[in-house]
């Protein structure tokens, strides 16, 4: 896989003309382009269209319902076309084998990937939801629901990575949201990792929105990116 292959611009807005100015943009300086619920939910599928314009698509909506619902929520997304899809390991091995199934039933078979922990929830936040053990343990946990149910990969901190090499091996997907070039502001980022340490560490991909899509030239600072994961 070529590095710009492995970078996915996060296009986080929910305005459609900027989304599809930044995906034309954007898209001969990455692999893929997310499309997250913020711009979805406003959108929908007609705007999805609109704004991905044939381009390759990573489609985070981290679905999470009962078996048959999550089933029927990808077979709604596969005219789509979208190349990844997001569910949350958390509904269950049930839940995670019947979208990788609905999945299969595409021609082009989107890759189903995992959310274990969200980043956003620390040990104490586990402890509240009733998760003892702290994140490492959970996320492990989930990653071996998600992988043994037929899940591609997984989206995961790029401080998990090793972890889920050490557990899994280089078989799962890995997409790591998280991440900062050198000098580039954190944001709400609690742990960041630059691009060429993640790759470093074992990620397939990266994604990255805000230090790409709040640059003067954003595809000036996608090509940079590719080129420090070279
Ligand atoms: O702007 P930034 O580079 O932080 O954007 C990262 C993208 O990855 C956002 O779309 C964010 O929602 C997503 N993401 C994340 N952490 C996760 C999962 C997804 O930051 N654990």
């Amino acid at each position: 896989m070529t590095n710009l292959r492995r970078l996915i611009a996060a296009i986080d807005t929910p305005e459609l003309d900027r989304a599809s100015a930044l995906v034309r943009e954007l898209a001969p300086h990455c692999g893929l382009v997310k499309l997250g619920l913020e711009f979805f939910l406003r959108h929908g599928p007609a705007g999805f269209t609109a704004a991905a314009q044939g381009n390759p698509v990573f489609l985070d909506l981290k679905l999470h319902d009962i078996p048959n619902t999550v089933a029927g929520a990808v077979r709604s997304l596969l005219p789509l076309g979208a190349d990844m899809l997001t569910i949350h390991a958390g509904g269950g091995a049930k839940m995670i084998a019947a979208a990788v199934e609905a999945a299969r039933e595409a021609t082009w078979r989107p890759k189903i990937l995992a959310v274990t922990v969200l980043t956003s929830l620390d040990a104490a936040g586990l402890a509240e939801i009733g998760v003892a053990g702290g994140p490492a343990q959970q996320v492990l946990r989930l990653a071996r629901v998600a992988l043994e149910n037929g899940a591609d990969g997984l989206v995961c901190s790029a401080h998990e990575i090793s972890l889920i090499r050490d557990a899994f091996g280089a078989k799962p997907i890995l997409v790591v949201p998280g991440i900062r070039p050198a000098g580039a502001a954190v944001g709400d980022q609690a742990r960041v990792m630059t691009p060429e340490a993640a790759i470093k560490a074992g990620a397939d991909y990266i994604v990255v929105g805000r230090p790409i899509i709040e640059a003067e030239s954003p595809a000036n600072a996608a090509a940079a990116i590719a080129a420090a994961i070279r």
